[in-house]
C-alpha cells in the first residue's frame, strides 16, 4: 500500500514540473584570462547550461575595475552587441553601412552627449557628485564590501525624471562603498539626486544582527520609492503600504500587505505621491501586483508554518517571483517567461545564489528553472592582490 502511494506521488510530480530549486556548489574556478590583478574564470559546476558561467574578479582602482572589465570580457561584449543588434534588426544588421551608422550614432551618444550629461571622468569612474578620491576607495574598498550592506533596483515608471542626477548603477555602488550601516546608507542616498523612477532598496546585515541581538528595534532595510527630487523610505510593516487602496471599477480594494520583518517590492509603489505619478496600472490584476502577492503569500506561508527562512526558502521565494509564464509555482518547459537572471544574496555570510536563462530559441528556459550556483563572495572579497594562484583554484 505504501509503495503504491509513493509511486503515485512520483507520477504526479513528473507531470507537473515544479520549480526545480536546484542549488549547485561549484567544484572550482579555472582561470581563462588575466590583466593586471584582474582575472576571468570559468565556474566549474555540474549543470545543464549550454556554456559554463563566468566569474570576473576585479580588484584595484576604479580605472583598473573598468579597464579590466572591458579587456577581459572584450569578446563576450562584442558577441553580446552583435547578437542584440541582430535580434533587433535581423540579417539587415550585417549590411556594413548599417553597422557603421549605428557605431557612429553610439559614439556620438557617448562622446557628445552622455559623457557631458553624466560627467563620467576617466580615473575615478564617475565625475560623480561628491565622489571622494581614489585613495579613499583603495583604503576602504576591501573592508567595506564585506560589511554586508546590500542595494537593489526595480523599475518604477514615474513621469518625473531627469538626467541631472547620479547615474543609478554608480550610485548604488557608491552607497555600498561608503556606508557601514542603514543610517549611513540612507543619509548618503538623501545627499545625492535621483534621476528616473525606481524602487530601490538598502538592506544592512549589521543592523539585522543588532536587531536579532535585541540591541536595536530596527529597521534593518528600507524600500526606496523614487522619482525626480523625491524619495519615500519604507521600513517593514509600513502603514502607507497597509492602507493603500485601489478603485477597481467602483469597488475599493486593498493593494498593500506589508509584514513585520520583511521588506519587498516589485514594480509599483505605495507612497501617495509616487502613486500619483505612476504611469502603469496599479490594479490588483497587474503583473507587478500579482508578483508582489506571490512574494507576500510565500512569506505568509512560512510564517504560518513557523518555518525560519533559510537559504532554500529564500531561493524559493526568488524563484516564485521570477517570470516563467502564467503559473509562478511551475516550470512549464516552454518559452513563455521573461526571467533571465535570478539571484538571492545572503549579506550576512556573503553568499550568492545565482541562476541564468538557459539556451536559445525554442529551447530557451527561464533562469528560475535552471540550476542556482552557490558562490561564496566572502572568499573573493578576502582575496587581496597580488593573486598568485594559477590555472586551477578551488576556493
Ligand atoms: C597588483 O596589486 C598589488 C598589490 O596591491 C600592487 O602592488 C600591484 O601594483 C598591482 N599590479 C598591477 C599590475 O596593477
Ligand atoms: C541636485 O538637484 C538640484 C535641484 O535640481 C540641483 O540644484 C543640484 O545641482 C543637483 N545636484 C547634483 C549634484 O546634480
Ligand atoms: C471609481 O471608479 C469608477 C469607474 O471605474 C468611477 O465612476 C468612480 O468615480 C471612482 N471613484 C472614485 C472615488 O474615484
Ligand atoms: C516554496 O514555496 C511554495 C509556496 O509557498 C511552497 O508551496 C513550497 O513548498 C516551497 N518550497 C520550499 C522548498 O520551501
Ligand atoms: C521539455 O520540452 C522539450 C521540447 O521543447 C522536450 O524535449 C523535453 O522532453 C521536455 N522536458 C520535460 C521535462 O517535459
Ligand atoms: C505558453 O506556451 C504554450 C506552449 O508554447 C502556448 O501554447 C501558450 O499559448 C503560451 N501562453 C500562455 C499564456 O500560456
Amino acid at each position: 500500500m505504501k509503495l503504491a502511494a509513493l509511486f503515485l506521488i512520483s507520477l504526479v510530480s513528473l507531470g507537473t514540473a515544479e520549480l526545480p530549486l536546484d542549488v549547485v556548489t561549484p567544484s572550482g574556478y579555472t582561470k581563462l584570462r588575466s590583466w593586471a590583478n584582474c582575472s576571468l574564470y570559468r565556474i566549474e559546476a555540474e549543470t545543464t547550461y549550454d556554456y559554463a558561467p563566468l566569474l570576473i574578479h576585479l580588484p584595484g582602482s576604479r580605472y583598473d575595475i573598468g579597464y579590466g572589465y572591458g579587456y577581459l570580457l572584450a569578446n563576450e561584449i562584442a558577441e553580446n552587441y552583435q547578437s542584440l543588434m541582430k535580434s533587433l534588426l535581423g540579417d539587415k544588421w550585417y549590411d556594413g553601412l548599417l553597422m557603421e551608422t549605428v557605431a557612429l550614432a553610439l559614439d556620438w551618444q557617448w562622446t557628445d552627449y552622455l559623457l557631458d550629461v553624466c560627467g563620467v571622468g576617466e580615473q575615478d569612474g564617475g565625475g560623480v557628485p561628491v565622489l571622494s578620491s581614489q585613495s579613499r576607495l583603495e583604503q576602504r574598498h576591501w573592508s567595506q564590501q564585506a560589511q554586508g550592506l546590500t542595494v537593489h533596483e526595480a523599475n518604477l515608471e514615474e513621469n518625473e525624471i531627469t538626467f541631472g542626477g547620479f547615474p543609478w548603477t554608480l550610485r548604488l555602488r557608491y552607497i555600498m562603498e561608503f556606508s557601514s550601516d542603514l543610517l549611513e546608507g540612507r543619509t548618503l542616498w538623501a545627499s545625492t539626486n535621483n534621476t528616473v523612477g525606481f524602487n530601490h532598496m538598502i538592506a544592512s546585515a549589521p543592523d539585522a544582527e543588532a536587531y536579532h541581538q535585541g540591541t536595536s528595534s530596527g529597521p534593518v532595510a528600507y524600500a526606496l520609492e523614487t522619482m525626480y527630487q523625491y524619495t519615500a523610505y519604507f521600513p517593514d510593516n509600513d502603514p502607507r503600504e497597509a492602507n493603500a487602496m485601489y478603485n477597481d471599477s467602483g469597488t475599493t480594494v486593498h493593494i498593500g500587505f506589508p509584514m513585520k520583518e520583511a521588506v519587498w517590492r516589485t514594480n509599483h509603489g505605495y507612497d501617495p505621491v509616487i502613486r500619483e505619478h505612476y504611469e502603469w496600472s496599479q490594479s490588483p490584476s497587474s503583473w507587478s501586483m500579482q508578483r508582489y502577492m506571490f512574494i507576500h503569500d510565500a512569506l505568509a506561508t512560512y510564517q504560518t508554518e513557523g518555518k525560519p527562512i533559510g537559504y532554500m526558502e529564500a531561493v524559493n521565494i526568488t524563484a516564485i517571483a521570477g517570470d516563467k509564464g502564467k503559473d509562478p509555482y511551475i516550470c512549464q518547459n516552454n518559452t513563455n517567461g521573461t526571467n533571465v537572471l535570478s539571484v538571492t544574496f545572503e549579506p550576512n555570510d556573503q553568499t550568492l545564489y545565482v541562476a541564468w536563462e538557459r539556451s536559445t530559441g525554442v529551447n530557451w528556459r527561464p533562469a528560475t528553472c535552471s540550476a542556482y550556483l552557490k558562490l561564496s563572495l566572502r572568499d573573493w572579497f578576502a582575496l587581496k592582490p597580488p593573486l598568485n594562484f594559477d590555472v586551477k583554484t578551488v576556493l
